[in-house]
């Protein structure tokens, strides 16, 4: 045992001082388990190239088992090889893998110093495009010194690889948004950032509306959490018209964004606080989606609000008890400051359904912490009532491998939060189902009254309730956050799910829910 700690130890060291004190460039390689390369690698690499890097493999006893890589050099010397395995390549997981495996080599290589890499054919070169792109994120801009070294990255070009690229840039400015302290992402630094990275888009329009504006929408929700924070509140609007018709119905996102959660006077306890710089993961997934839905140009129309503020205590601060008015008209007593995501995005809600009359609306929020208890970090908890669009987040998640589960709403719920006092409390009157019960206060505010007269915006399959658009609620609050290393995953704020958002759109522009 003690050798073979020793032989670890100094393996580091000698392999990093071969490979690193001249080879610059690098080449990211597939090896599947049957000790074949990926296909198409001959277009790349020479015969006694291949023939070189099979007998390594074969040495090194390198498998093609997925996670495991092999760095070796070329006959030449000239370029280093990380050889990654991607297991079977009749896998059906085989994107996830090939994602994951391109993100394990590149940052090999990266590690040893390598500024230029290419990355080989690859059996899904969009996954592979999102691997590298996602397994080179750092988020270093408040470091002075151990600043990252940029690695120039090459592809064999398709189409793939360019929307593989946007969807990962996109989960990567997600991730910069989330992990970007409260100090430096404020309502109004958000929301810049949204005008600066969306504005300029072709057919995309974006609205910074203020606290007056919101006055006049007569939001009391987002106006209750805000009053405790001196930052001042957003409310961010973009208006996305990728359609061949500027009148088709749209599809809605709504983000939650509050900037920092301290809880309010029902206030959090000290330990993992700092996560709550996190807590408009929905909003930066739902901004950067939507960004990506420009860039490439889909064929489709899509709105998206996000209601941004910080959820503070101040003498001014929303009191335990308080009453106010949402924008729906029903009155809310709220019995828990710290549950303040469920009462913005309620109003934005409402506004996004009436205001723009969408087919399908879908809220993005990092919104309890029952839902990282009863799915952990892996699955987004997605609440809906409507088997069609339930489907259709599925077809996404399957095609961007971030998984989701379905979760119940049960009108048992809503005695829950009932209140002697109001129309509603903000919680649950007992301590069970906590992601349940904030899905069925938002319930309450997914509705029009215009909408029940217009044909074509209403819902068939809701439970026979024609007041309500089709509306699914994902609560991110496990997903927000990688908690370990691995792959294309950083440890830190995950950007998650930018990409099934993306795709979810993608699907739906090329085939509409009827
Ligand atoms: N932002 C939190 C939810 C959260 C918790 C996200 C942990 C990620 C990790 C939310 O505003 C909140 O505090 N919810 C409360 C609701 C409760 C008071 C009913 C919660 O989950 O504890
Ligand atoms: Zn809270
Ligand atoms: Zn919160």
């Amino acid at each position: 045992m003690r050798i073979l700690l020793h032989t670890v130890r100094n393996t580091k060291p000698f392999l990093q001082q071969c490979l690193s004190t001249q080879v610059h460039k690098g080449i990211v390689l597939g090896l599947h388990s049957d000790n074949k390369l990926s296909s198409g690698s001959k277009a790349t690499i020479s015969v006694a190239e291949q023939q070189h890097i099979l007998e390594q493999a074969q040495a090194l006893g390198h498998t093609g088992e997925p996670g495991t890589v092999q760095l070796m050099l070329n006959p030449a010397r000239t370029r280093q090889i990380a050889l990654v395995g991607l297991g079977s390549n009749k896998d059906e997981s085989l994107s996830e893998v090939t994602r994951a495996a391109v993100a394990e080599g590149i940052k090999k290589l990266h590690a040893n110093k390598v500024k230029e890499v290419s990355i080989g054919p690859m059996p899904c070169s969009r996954a592979a495009a999102e691997g590298a792109t996602l397994g080179l994120y750092t988020f270093d801009k408040f470091k002075t010194h151990e600043k990252h070294e940029a690695t120039e990255v090459t592809f064999i070009e398709d189409k793939d690889v360019a929307a593989g690229k946007v969807c990962a840039e996109a989960q990567n400015w997600a991730r910069d948004l989330m992990n970007t302290p409260a100090n430096h992402m404020t309502p109004q630094i958000f929301a810049r950032c949204v005008e600066e990275q969306l504005g300029g888009l072709e057919n995309v329009t974006v609205n910074v509306y203020d606290k007056q504006w919101v006055e006049d929408q007569r939001m009391g929700g987002l106006l209750a959490v805000s009053k405790g924070s001196e930052e001042p509140l957003r409310f961010v609007e973009i208006i996305y018209r990728g359609h061949a018709s500027a009148d088709q119905v749209p599809l809605a996102m709504v983000g939650k964004g509050i900037t920092f959660d301290t809880g309010g006077y029902s206030i959090k306890p000290g330990k993992h606080m700092d996560l709550m710089k996190g807590d408009m993961g929905g909003g930066a997934t739902v901004a950067a989606a939507m960004r990506a839905i420009a860039q490439l140009q889909l064929p489709i129309n899509v709105v998206a609000t996000i209601p941004l503020c910080e959820n503070m205590i101040s003498g001014g601060a929303t009191k335990v008890s308080d009453i106010y008015t949402s924008r729906a008209g029903l009155t809310v007593e709220v019995m828990n400051t710290d549950a303040e995501g469920r009462v913005v995005l309620a109003d934005a809600l409402h506004y996004t359904v009436e205001k723009h009359q969408p087919s399908a609306i879908i809220d993005v929020a990092t919104l309890t912490g029952a839902m990282v208890m009863a799915l952990g970090e892996l699955y987004t908890g997605v609440f809906t009532p409507s088997p069609a669009l339930w489907s259709r987040i599925e077809g996404a998640s399957k095609g961007s491998d971030e998984p989701v589960w379905r979760m119940p709403l049960h009108d048992a719920w809503d005695a829950m939060l009932k209140s002697p006092v109001a129309d509603l409390s903000n919680i649950g009157n007992k301590s069970e189902a906590g992601a349940c019960t904030a899905a069925a206060f938002l319930r309450h505010f997914v509705r029009d009254s215009r909408a029940v007269k217009k044909q074509g915006t209403l819902a068939r399959d809701q439970n026979n309730d024609e007041s309500l658009p089709r509306w699914a609620h994902l609560d991110i609050a496990g997903p927000m956050e990688a908690t370990t290393s691995a792959g294309y995953h950083h440890r830190g704020m995950s950007g998650r799910p930018t990409r099934l958002l993306i795709e979810l759109a993608s699907q739906l522009a090329k085939n509409p829910i009827s």
